[in-house]
């Protein structure tokens, strides 16, 4: 234990004389035997273990353990999921605490269930006050395209170009096509829109900044023309997570907030990847200060424990009641815990504030990286959610596709365990991090990238 910048005890402690640790050469001998003898049966492998495919045993607060007994600090929080660290104490308790409780109860009211439902009217923002509970972020944006045909009457949904929202028919057609391959790929009635990204922007102003505005007349032009006319709402995130960390500008959702309200369009924001201090706040759309009318919550909700959340504004909650709400695993006394001990983590700990302060901390290391790389052709980080976006030529941006899988490699070689996706370079370290530990992440990154910027004689 040491001392945090709150004052209090901090169970995240790592000693950096001692991780990362690799004892063998990643991955390890004992890694590759069980990862062989598990994908003899496992199939369909992410991307980030078909590129580094190690065997991990144990985590613990920032770093895991593989089987080889080498030891990461951890940039991936699993996949954006544990928040607060591998195994948070009280997060831990409270599941074991319900486990042996009563573990499931269907739908019925619970007291751990009352209590969590009070917690979140209290912390989320504006009248976000009718709650129903999923096990997956999928799940729960399908009960929200639920809602919002329910509340609307109508059926059609725009989202935005590189969305990710999950893998089941509804959530793969308001996504990047490509992500996922299906028959007919996109239900009727779906829409996709450009979404204005700060790096790559589409249109511009004069000054060559983003011209937010132009977007905007362009949805208003689609919803005319390129629709039935039965649009229910836009269902967007607020920082694309799989399309790689892009952030909008800030003027963004404050008008897309006025545009659905002038056209009586709902707006949904899929908060699965970027709520409960992900990003320094309970929800990010707080940092624009506009409420949604839904909203999902997923990922860091249970800090590992599959539980998400739909959440809607006041005049929305009815709507629930048609749509069958209800589901096996939704809502119950284990997932319920996680939750609640989870948001109670982030109050106790100040985690927002820290989320917060550690995202500053990157971004200022990284503007360094892209000072002296000529591959680092952008730079982004709100709160713990992080990107580099990599780059043939700082001028033209062309991606540099082939550096993203070297760079990631390299540096999970060295003890660092992240996330890949292609040109863009992903983190999402846990918010309980200590700022050295994210540092020394960072530097590993840094070095890793000037070693591909050798091999590819860049
Ligand atoms: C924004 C967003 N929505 C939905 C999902 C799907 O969540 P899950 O994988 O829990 O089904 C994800 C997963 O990455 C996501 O990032």
């Amino acid at each position: 234990m040491t001392t945090f910048a709150s004052g209090k005890e901090y169970w995240a402690h790592v000693d950096l004389e001692k991780v990362p640790n690799m004892k063998v050469a990643a991955p390890g001998p004992k890694s590759k035997a069980m990862h062989e003898r598990c994908t003899t049966y496992f199939k369909g492998l992410s991307g980030q273990v078909k590129l580094f495919p190690v065997a991990f045993e144990s985590g613990s607060g920032c770093v895991l353990r593989d089987v080889d007994g080498n030891e990461y600090i951890d940039f991936s929080s699993g996949i954006y999921v544990t928040t607060l660290g591998h195994c948070h104490p009280k997060v831990t308790e409270a599941i074991q605490k319900a486990a042996g409780t009563l573990q499931n109860a269907h739908d019925f009211t619970t007291p751990i269930k009352t209590q969590l439902v009070e917690k979140l009217a209290e912390i989320l923002p504006g009248d976000l006050s009718g709650f129903q509970f999923y096990d997956s972020g999928t799940t729960a944006v399908e009960a929200g395209q639920r809602v919002l045909r329910a509340a609307t009457g109508k059926h059609e949904m725009i989202s935005c170009f590189y969305d990710y929202h999950g893998k089941t028919y509804g959530g793969v057609s308001l996504g990047h096509i490509r992500s996922t391959v299906y028959g007919p790929t996109r239900a009727p009635g779906f829409h996709m829109v450009p979404r204005p990204d700060t790096y790559r922007p589409m249109w511009t102003k004069a000054d060559g900044t983003i011209d937010t505005d132009k977007y905007i007349e362009f949805y208003e032009e689609y919803l005319d023309k390129g629709t039935a006319g039965q649009v229910a709402g836009f269902v967007l995130e607020p920082i694309q997570g799989w399309g790689g960390s892009v952030m909008p500008p800030d003027d963004f959702f404050p008008k897309m907030r006025k545009l659905c309200d002038k056209h009586g369009i709902l707006l949904m924001i899929d908060e699965v990847l970027t709520s409960m201090a992900r990003t320094g706040k309970y929800l990010c759309m707080e940092h624009w200060d506009v409420v949604p009318d839904i909203v999902t919550l997923g990922k860091g909700f249970g800090n590992g424990f599959p539980v998400t959340c739909v959440a809607v504004r006041e005049p929305y909650k009815e709507s629930f009641e048609s749509i069958s709400a209800s589901s096996s695993y939704g809502g119950n006394p284990m997932a319920c815990a996680a939750a609640l001990a989870s948001i109670e983590v982030i109050e106790d700990e100040n985690l927002n504030e820290r989320s917060t302060h550690l995202g500053e901390l990157a971004l200022k290391r990284m503007a360094k990286m892209k000072a002296e790389h000529p591959i680092v052709g952008d730079v982004r980080a709100k709160g713990c959610l992080m990107g580099i976006e990599l780059v043939k030529d700082k001028a033209t941006k062309e991606p540099l596709e082939a550096a993203g899988a070297i760079v990631y490699r390299k540096a999970f070689a060295k003890g660092l365990a992240w996330i890949p996706a292609g040109h863009i370079l992903r983190m999402s370290p846990p918010v309980v991090m200590e700022d050295e530990v994210l540092l020394k992440g960072l530097d590993m990154i840094d070095e890793a990238i000037g070693e591909t910027e050798k091999e590819l004689g860049m």
